[in-house]
């Protein structure tokens, strides 16, 4: 039965795969948005509605959505903020490339650019 068990699961992340990226799985950007969007949900859902469809929980934070279409937000603001310290939002100690991932994923949003993972 061991023997059947890579084979098994490489099938299987082939297929999560697949579905997490869909038709665009080809573009790297992609799945640069989609790492951060895998950050986001562990780090900053607990505050934020990260995606385009409501969660459960409380938002204390605006979402992600409101976020990306203020005209101040750019990747720099972004990249400011994560940076600094805030009163409301603690610090997140993100490295480089996942605030990259992140910001990237939170610009995705901006009008009908959305990636649905
Ligand atoms: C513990 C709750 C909490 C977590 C976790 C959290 N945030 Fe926030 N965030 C807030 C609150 C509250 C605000 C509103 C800040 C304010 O008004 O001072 C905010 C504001 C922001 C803003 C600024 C919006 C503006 O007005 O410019 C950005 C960008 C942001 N958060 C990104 C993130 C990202 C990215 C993560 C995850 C890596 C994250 N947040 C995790 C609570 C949180």
């Amino acid at each position: 039965m061991t023997v059947s068990r890579p084979a098994a699961c490489a099938a299987l992340l082939a297929g999560l795969l697949a579905v997490g990226t869909g038709a665009a799985a080809a573009d790297p950007d992609e799945g640069h948005r989609l790492r951060g969007w895998t950050i986001a949900t562990q780090l900053c859902s607990p505050c934020h509605v990260i995606g385009r469809v409501p969660q459960a929980g409380d938002a204390m934070g605006p979402s992600f959505v409101r976020i990306a279409n203020m005209p101040s937000t750019t990747g720099l603001a972004l990249n400011v903020f994560l940076q600094s310290h805030h009163q409301r939002m603690p610090s997140l100690r993100l490295d480089r490339d996942e605030m990259d991932a992140v910001i990237d994923y939170i610009l995705s949003l901006k009008e009908a650019e959305a990636i649905r993972p």
